[in-house]
């Protein structure tokens, strides 16, 4: 695989960033995921303009311009011949040269790195019919969770800790209310409305809820933006999620309790559709 270091296009195993590399010592770094269909960037100035989002709440400097973001991710898709995957990007505020709290001098240069993955079917994901289940567990995680930092370790822990009970994914858990999946936005469906938690500094504002729930309202879809519980999830007629590598995916099951019928629902089949339909 072909990757993308601080200017440079390498082979992966020719790739170094250094061991005092903040991102590597202090989670110090922002990234985005950027889906590939057919050989095409989904919703790329999206994942553009929440990046510098991103990089402007930790003062970290833009190291590039947007048409090179966009170059190289073009490039490492054709080198790499990706048809169905992701693009993986990561700025982070780089080398200092030791371990030090402070942030470096303004002037030390940012550390840009990317590559490809390919996911041969990824609209195709079998998971799509069948539906996720998930666990709820406390959301431990930090409160600038709009910042989409490299910071991922809870997310990971809630990732496992769903795995070891059987399920897909966790819905993370604040003040009784659900803020988000581990790595993506969750939804419920009553009486037709689609209700999905608020943006606030709470949840990262997805790039794919953005385009799903504009989709919605463009279908004369209800949407409501509000936070719910747990038991009003269990009790709803339909559970989804939205990630830029998920899409909308139908979620069937919430600790143990089927969500309505435990089948995978309409709207959220329906809203998968648009948006695969709109995107590419
Ligand atoms: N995750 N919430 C969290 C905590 C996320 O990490 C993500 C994305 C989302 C959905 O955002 P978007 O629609 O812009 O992808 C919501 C990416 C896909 C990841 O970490 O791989």
């Amino acid at each position: 695989r072909t990757v993308y270091v601080n200017g440079e296009f390498v082979s992966e195993d020719q790739a170094h960033v250094s061991i005092f590399d903040r991102g590597f010592l202090m989670a110090d770094g922002v990234y985005e995921v950027v889906s590939v269909l057919d050989a095409k960037l989904l919703d790329f100035p999206g994942h553009l303009a929440r990046l510098k989002r991103s990089l402007e709440a930790l003062e970290i400097a833009n190291p590039l311009e947007d048409d090179e973001y966009l170059s190289v991710h073009r490039e490492l898709v054709a080198r790499n011949g990706i048809t169905d995957g992701l693009v993986y990007l990561q700025v982070t505020r780089g080398n200092p040269g030791d371990r030090d709290f402070a942030y470096p001098a303004a002037e030390t240069p940012q550390t840009v790195v990317m590559f490809t993955q390919a996911k041969p079917g990824l609209a195709d994901a079998p998971a799509a019919r069948t539906g996720w289940k998930v666990i709820t567990t406390e959301d431990l995680r930090w409160h600038r969770r709009d910042i989409k930092t490299v910071q991922l370790l809870f997310p990971s822990m809630a990732k496992m800790e769903a795995k070891a009970k059987g399920a897909d994914d966790a819905w993370l858990v604040e003040d009784g209310k659900v803020t988000e999946g581990t790595s993506n936005n969750a939804y419920i469906v009553k009486g037709g409305k689609i209700i999905t938690r608020q943006l606030s500094h709470d949840i990262l504002h997805g790039i794919t809820r953005a385009a799903v729930l504009r989709f919605a309202r463009e279908a004369q879809m209800q949407v409501e933006e509000r936070s719910f519980t747990i038991e009003e999830a269990q009790d709803a007629d339909e559970a989804f999620v939205t990630s830029a590598s998920a899409f909308v995916m139908p979620v069937v099951e919430i600790d143990g309790a089927s969500v309505g019928d435990g089948k995978v629902g309409h709207v959220a089949t329906r809203l998968r559709e648009i948006y695969l339909d709109e995107s590419r």
